[in-house]
């Protein structure tokens, strides 16, 4: 072989392992976003009470790219104060025992307690103001998935059965604002199924 064409052979084996290793990087790409696309942790909306606003470009951005960063809501509201007070969970998230939706309070309902109690701290003072705008407060949304895994999910036949609210929030009486502590996968919904006896077929979480 004269060295030219050795030249060219080297040349092309380069070629073959830098094409095999870009194609294996795509493949490797697609597999992931296949798995866990750009769109596949953003929450349903669904519920009135949460807003789908970005607050930021960044925000947005991070959504894009499946980075799912823990919201941050518009008023610290500290889950341990009012539970530390006796508060109970239904109080506030009355749809628990009633249907799907748990259910977010009001700013009027809050303002039952607030038009008095620490109404001159800053934070009350922001409610107050949301209040007096006719605003309900825009939270952001926690837990939920995305539109299309098609997930049905009901409270209220886990509450009858006695599955405690920590087994998929974790204790929000030592959280401020709620924080995605569990991952509710697939997995984890399904597992607990097989352990009570709940129904395991596919119809069950999916339409
Ligand atoms: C049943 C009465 C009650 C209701 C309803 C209530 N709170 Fe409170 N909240 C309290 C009490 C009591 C405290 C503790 C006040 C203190 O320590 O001075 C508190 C404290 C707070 C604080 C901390 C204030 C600070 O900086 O010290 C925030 C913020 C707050 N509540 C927001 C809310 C929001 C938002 C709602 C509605 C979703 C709400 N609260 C509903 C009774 C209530
Ligand atoms: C078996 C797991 C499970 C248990 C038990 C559970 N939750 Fe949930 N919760 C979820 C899931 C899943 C979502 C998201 C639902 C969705 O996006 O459709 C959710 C959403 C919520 C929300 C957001 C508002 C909404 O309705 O989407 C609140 C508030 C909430 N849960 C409170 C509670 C409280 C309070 C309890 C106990 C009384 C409780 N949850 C028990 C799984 C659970
Ligand atoms: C005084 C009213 C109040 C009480 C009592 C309360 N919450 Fe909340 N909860 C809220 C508010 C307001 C939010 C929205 C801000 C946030 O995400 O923390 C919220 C948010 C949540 C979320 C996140 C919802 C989502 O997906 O966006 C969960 C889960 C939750 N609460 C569970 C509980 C549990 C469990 C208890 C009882 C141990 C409880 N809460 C008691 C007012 C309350
Ligand atoms: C800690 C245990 C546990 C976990 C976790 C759990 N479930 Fe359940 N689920 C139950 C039990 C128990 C029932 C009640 C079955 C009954 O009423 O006979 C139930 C019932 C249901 C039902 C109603 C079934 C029917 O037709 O009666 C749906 C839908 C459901 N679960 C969806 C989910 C989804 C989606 C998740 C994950 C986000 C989940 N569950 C996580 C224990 C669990
Ligand atoms: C007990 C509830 C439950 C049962 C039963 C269940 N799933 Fe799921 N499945 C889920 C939840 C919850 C998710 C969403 C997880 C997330 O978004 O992180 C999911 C996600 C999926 C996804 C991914 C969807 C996507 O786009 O992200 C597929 C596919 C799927 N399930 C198929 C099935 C099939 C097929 C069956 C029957 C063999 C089944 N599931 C039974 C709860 C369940």
């Amino acid at each position: 072989m004269s060295s030219s064409r050795r030249g060219f052979y080297r040349w092309l084996r380069i070629a073959v392992i830098v094409g095999a290793a870009a194609l294996a990087c795509f493949v490797v790409q697609r597999q992931l976003s296949a798995e866990n696309g750009p769109f596949s942790d953003i929450p349903d909306y669904g519920s009135a009470v949460f807003t789908p606003a970005h607050r930021s470009i960044g925000e947005a951005v991070e959504d894009f790219f499946d980075y799912r960063a823990q919201p941050t809501q518009p008023i610290q509201f500290p889950h341990k104060i009012h539970i530390a007070n006796g508060l109970q969970c239904v109080i506030c998230h009355a749809g628990v025992n009633q249907g799907p939706d748990a259910r977010i309070p009001s700013v009027k309902f809050c303002m039952t307690c607030h038009r008095v109690i620490a109404k001159d701290k800053p934070e009350i003072k922001k409610l107050t103001a949301y209040f007096d705008q006719g605003q309900d407060v825009p939270w952001q949304r926690v837990y939920g998935f995305n539109l299309e895994s098609h997930v049905l999910f009901n409270h209220a036949p886990h509450i009858r059965a006695g599955v405690q609210c920590a087994q998929c929030h974790g204790d929000l009486s030592k959280q401020i604002t709620a924080v995605r502590s569990v991952n509710l996968t697939m997995g984890f919904c399904v597992e607990c199924h097989q352990q009570h006896a709940a129904p395991t077929d596919c119809v069950t979480c999916h339409y």
